[in-house]
């Protein structure tokens, strides 16, 4: 084991998973974050099962309260990467949105990063190789209809990232953003029933470029990572 540790969210299922899977391969000890408590149980035998460390801890991220108890615990412990994977998706057209659809989006995919960020920050400031990865969507860069609200939260998680990788320079942390294409995930599925998976990126993809960002030497960094299949029309 390496004595690094990872806070990965949404690790119950999908692209956290597996970002926490690869991440624990290399010994870096996983502390499973998301909202359902069986979920994260699972991922963290799987990665028991293939010789890692990881620990599960349930935590709704849109529960500020919950999340100042999180922080509390981690206190005075040193973290070296927090991935912001969890997230939730919405399509609908913006005459049917509702006030309180909007809020939930951009409250998971935003406000959750952003917070958590804050309350880890003396954590990862004890790190002397920290990272900051934030998963962001394809959708930023192309013009989706119907995904209003949730391209507006994901270009603020775009926004928050380029600034707060400038802010956190002098602290060698680097703070970066991926942003993947249709993905073959359990979210995926619910939004595209049926859809052909080749023309996916698999998690294991997403996985592999967050390790590869995640463990680059001191004081160097990159910025702005978009991953998706060329079969993607
Ligand atoms: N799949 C795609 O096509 C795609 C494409 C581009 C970007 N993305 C982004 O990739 C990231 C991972 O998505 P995915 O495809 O792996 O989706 P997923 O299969 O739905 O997984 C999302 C995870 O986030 C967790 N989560 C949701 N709300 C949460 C909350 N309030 N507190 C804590 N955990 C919460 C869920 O936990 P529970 O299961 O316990 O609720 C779940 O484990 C998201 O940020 C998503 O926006 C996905």
């Amino acid at each position: 084991m390496t004595n690094r540790m990872a806070v990965i969210t949404g690790a119950g299922q999908g692209s956290g998973r597996a970002i926490a899977q690869r991440l624990a391969q290399d010994g870096i000890h996983a502390l499973l974050v998301g909202r359902t408590a069986s979920k994260l149980q699972d991922t963290a035998e799987a990665i028991a099962a293939a010789g890692g460390e990881a620990t599960a801890r349930a935590l709704d991220v849109t529960d500020d309260a919950a999340v100042a108890g999180f922080g509390a615990e981690l206190d005075g412990k040193t973290l070296d990467i927090l991935i912001n994977c969890a997230g939730d998706w919405l399509i609908s057209p913006l005459a049917d949105t509702s006030n309180a659809q909007l809020d939930h989006i951009l409250r998971v995919n935003l406000r959750a990063p952003y917070i958590l960020s804050r309350v880890l920050l003396p954590n990862l400031r004890r790190s002397d190789n920290a990272s900051i990865i934030n998963i962001g969507s394809l959708v930023t860069a192309i013009s989706a209809p119907m995904v209003s609200a949730y391209t507006a939260a994901k270009a603020g998680l775009q926004g928050m990232t380029k600034s707060l990788a400038a802010e956190l320079k002098p602290d060698r942390i680097r703070v970066v953003m991926i942003s993947p294409g249709p993905a073959d995930t359990p979210m995926r599925a619910a939004a595209s029933p049926g859809i052909d998976k080749s023309i996916l990126v698999q998690p294991e993809t997403i996985a592999e470029m967050t390790h590869t960002i995640a463990t680059l030497p001191r004081g160097i960094t990159t910025s702005d990572f978009v991953l998706y299949s060329m079969s993607w029309e």
